[in-house]
């Protein structure tokens, strides 16, 4: 129920009890005030009533007050609600499986090695396909460019050119030729050779190979490779995500067309 707060009434009373209509708003008859509240004389003055002398409002129904007395969300609050979304974002992140490794290639190789392994097996032991595991990847291709090479084009390619071999010519216990594992073929996988990866999805697949199925030394031997084509840094990553670079840039040294690639000890040539 509303009511007159008590020091509004205290004080009316006592501007009553100091002698009169020191509460009371005076106005002159012959301004304000209509001729029916009754101005006998000129020096007339009619009192008008203040908001504390009016008779209390009728009570408001039990619902406006419980609307009126309910608590509000105190200011403080206001501010932990305001963070409600971020801490909803932080619980939907939460939820979401954690990547075994900060986002790069080698992470994007792994999402997509599924491609592989029908053919060499979830952890690279062969089949249809060649053995990747335990170095035999990096014995092949002691230079990355080549392995983009021909992953990106496959055996047909490399026979439709006439290329006689793929990776080191040198390689120990041979070099690899195309069709020369039971006759299988390596399906192209670069988008120009029929293929359906995109360039660095190809680097992906090929640093994952190298450095957790066939064992390269991130640290070690292959410290330099891994930091220039493989960590999640690698500008060379990046730049073909985004277009700025691809496998026919000359200064990458890879191609999209079937080529010899080169010896362990010697640099891989820059075309161009
Ligand atoms: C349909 C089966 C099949 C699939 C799928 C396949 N490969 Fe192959 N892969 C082969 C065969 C067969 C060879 C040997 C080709 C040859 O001798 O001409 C091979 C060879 C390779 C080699 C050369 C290995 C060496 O040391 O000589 C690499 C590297 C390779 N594949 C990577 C991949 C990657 C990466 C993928 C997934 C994008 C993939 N392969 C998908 C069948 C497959």
């Amino acid at each position: 129920m509303t009511e007159i707060p008590e020091h509004l009434l205290k004080r009316s009373r006592d501007r009553k009890a100091a002698g009169g209509d020191a509460s009371s708003t005076e106005v002159s008859a012959g301004a304000a005030v209509p001729a029916t509240t009754g101005a006998t004389t000129p020096t007339a003055r009619v009192l008008v009533e203040t908001e504390a002398q009016k008779p209390a409002k009728k009570p408001d129904p039990a619902y406006v007050t419980a609307a009126k007395t309910r608590g509000r969300i105190p200011s403080w609050a206001m501010a932990t609600l305001a963070l409600m979304p971020i801490f909803l974002f932080m619980y939907v992140r939460g939820l979401e499986p954690q990547k075994a490794e900060a986002q790069g290639p080698i992470a994007l190789g792994m999402e997509n090695y599924g491609a592989c392994a029908s053919c060499h097996g979830a952890d690279g032991a062969g089949g249809a396909g060649r053995v990747l595991k335990d170095g035999e990847s990096l014995k092949t291709f002691p230079h990355i460019e080549d392995m983009l090479n021909w992953v990106y084009a496959g055996t047909e390619a490399y026979e439709a050119a006439g290329v006689a071999s793929y990776g080191d010519p040198n390689r120990e216990g041979g070099a690899h030729y195309p069709r020369s594992y039971n006759g299988g073929v390596m399906p192209a996988q670069g988008e120009k050779a029929g293929g359906a990866l995109t360039e660095a999805e190809i680097l992906g697949l090929i640093c994952h190979i190298r450095y957790d199925i066939s064992g390269a030394d991130d640290a070690g031997e292959w410290a330099e490779e891994y930091e220039k084509w493989c960590s999640p840094e690698s500008q060379i990553f990046l730049d073909l995500e985004s277009g700025t670079l691809t496998f026919e840039s000359p200064e990458l040294g890879i191609g999209t067309a079937p080529r010899l690639g080169t010896p362990a000890d010697q640099e891989v040539m820059v075309a161009g």
